[in-house]
């Protein structure tokens, strides 16, 4: 039999915010692959399932599922949604797409516009987690929204001064949406030139409106 790899969103981190279909292939996994904090998170207590945490080594982590493959289905847990920046693009260079299954996870896109209770349809979204957005991307439009992932390198500080130098104005809104979904969530609503002062907010997301 062929077996498959499940690859789980698990949203934004609490538990509130996993699907049904993603918690039931977690709960049933024999072999379950994620990020340090998941795996503590949703890991069976019992110690009849296999593990191995998503680390910077991503072609061992390949290697480890690829061969876990050859018992069992395997499952992946990341984080958000499947879709936007996570293992899924690694998994799809390495195996064939009908090997994998991909069970959709709220992104944290979705919570931090829902904080807002601001549509997302408009919004371009960007990812400067371990990347940089081109200029055009970035440059300044009237009535602009844009959403952007961040990481502990480029920081709310950082990404307003980036702003403010491609031209955005110093009074444009911005919101600076960390730890979502988490008992000590933060949504700090703010101008662009306030948060290119205040100190630096990491690993969140932030929705800029022109
Ligand atoms: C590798 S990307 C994964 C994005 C994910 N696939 C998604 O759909 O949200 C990780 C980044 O997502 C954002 N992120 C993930 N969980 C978050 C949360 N609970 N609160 C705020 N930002 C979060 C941060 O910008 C973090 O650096």
């Amino acid at each position: 039999m062929e077996h498959r790899i499940i690859v789980a969103g698990i949203g934004p981190g609490h538990p509130d915010y996993l699907l049904p279909e993603a918690r039931r292939a977690i709960e049933e996994a024999s072999c379950l692959v994620g990020g340090r904090r998941a795996l503590s998170q949703y890991a069976r207590q019992s110690g009849d399932q296999r593990r191995c945490p998503i680390t910077r080594d991503i072609p061992g982590v390949l290697d480890f599922i690829g061969t876990a493959l050859r018992d069992s289905d395997v499952v992946v847990m990341v984080s958000g949604d499947p879709g936007y920046y996570s293992l899924l693009d690694a998994l799809r260079r390495r195996f064939p797409a009908s090997s994998l299954h991909v069970i959709p996870g709220i992104s944290s896109f979705q919570l931090a516009f829902a904080r807002l209770s601001l549509p997302w349809h408009e919004a371009q979204l960007l990812s400067y987690h371990g990347r940089v957005p081109s200029t055009e991307a970035l440059s300044y439009k009237k009535g602009k929204t844009l959403g952007m992932l961040t990481d502990h390198v480029h920081t709310s500080q950082s990404i307003a001064k980036d702003l403010l130098a491609s031209g955005w104005p110093p009074q444009a809104f911005i919101a600076i949406c960390a730890r979502l979904s988490y008992e000590d969530e933060q949504v700090i609503r703010s101008t662009l030139a306030e948060a290119a002062q205040h100190p630096p907010v990491s690993s969140c997301v932030i929705i800029v409106q022109g």
